[in-house]
């Protein structure tokens, strides 16, 4: 019988971390959500707020429900209120440093068997795993962007998480309405590490003026069948977080494919990271 997860802490409510919060709350799951200041929970709390309207004008919800799924999840500025969890999902920023300090703290404050999971895109697992006393309980737990939308989940194993958990997570991924697929902790996972070569070689393309921004991604989008095409993608991404991953990926595999073009730096230094700062190879309102 796969271990039943009924409160889960979500830490960071970011784009993903709102985004996951909402999934575990639209399944019947209680969520705390942790963020580091009372700006940042009234940010998070809006991403949800704004993607269950959206649900709401849609009919995929009804008033009633939509109250529900909001009165599921509950706010903190404290990770000691995730002492009760079951699982604890983490979606901060991409720093080592950041999610070692996290997951240590964790580790004192939730029951002996609480899972502590990680949604990080390019980090090490592992890495992560052994700031805490019980690295068999680690594992990676990577939604993608909109985690409401998109139906994949890697479940990521390290050498020394214990199969029990990998299982009992995977049946959870099963039961939030997600396809999980399971693999090690490779930088890149399965996802990423298919899609940023090509993302960055479109970067390059449009960097060397070969096409215009529009017949790169009409190409993939009408001649591939690709709902959105690799710049609009970035800019969906991040263009920052596209750059972290390219790095760490490219600092593993030394694969060129993965070398960041230099045009991404220079956009992320004029503040051009994409639709969360309004611009990036598009401009939105
Ligand atoms: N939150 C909730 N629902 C959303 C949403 C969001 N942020 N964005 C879109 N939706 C819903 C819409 O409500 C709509 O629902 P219905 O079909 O039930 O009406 C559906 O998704 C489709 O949306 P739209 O009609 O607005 O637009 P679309 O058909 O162009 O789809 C999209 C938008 C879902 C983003 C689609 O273009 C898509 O899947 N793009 C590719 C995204 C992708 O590849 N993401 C992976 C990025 S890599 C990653 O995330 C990993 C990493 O580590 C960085």
């Amino acid at each position: 019988m796969a271990r039943e997860f009924s409160t889960v802490g979500v830490v960071g409510l970011g784009t993903m971390g709102a985004g996951i919060a909402e999934v575990l709350a639209r399944t019947g799951v209680q969520v705390v959500a942790v963020e580091v200041d009372d700006a940042g929970i009234e940010r998070g709390r809006g991403h949800i707020e704004h993607s269950t309207s959206r649900a709401l004008a849609k009919g995929k919800l009804d008033e009633a429900g939509r109250d529900e799924l909001l009165s599921r999840v509950t706010y903190s500025t404290s990770l000691k209120d995730l002492a009760g969890a079951d699982l604890v999902i983490e979606a901060i920023p991409e720093s080592l440093e950041l999610k070692a300090r996290v997951f240590a703290e964790l580790d004192t404050i939730v029951g002996p068997d609480a899972i502590l999971a990680s949604n990080t895109s390019s980090l090490s697992i592992t890495e992560i795993s052994v700031h805490t006393g019980r690295p068999g309980k680690v594992v990676g737990l990577h939604f993608f962007n909109p985690a409401p939308v998109l139906k994949l989940t890697e479940v990521v194993k390290t050498v020394v998480t214990e199969p029990d958990v990998v299982t009992d997570v995977v049946a959870f991924a099963e039961r939030l309405g997600k396809e999980p697929v399971v693999m090690g902790d490779r930088a890149g996972f399965i996802a990423n590490a298919l899609l940023f070569g090509y993302l960055n070689h479109a970067v390059s393309m449009f960097e060397t003026k070969y096409a215009t921004r529009e017949d790169l991604d009409a190409a993939m989008r009408y001649g591939c069948g690709y709902p959105m095409g690799p710049l609009a993608l970035l800019d969906l991404i991040g263009l920052d977080t596209a750059y972290e991953i390219l790095e760490t990926m490219y600092a593993q595999s030394r694969n060129r494919l993965h070398a960041p073009a230099p045009i991404l730096k220079q956009m992320i230094t004029a503040g051009q990271l994409g639709r969360k700062t309004g611009k990036g190879f598009y401009t939105y309102d």
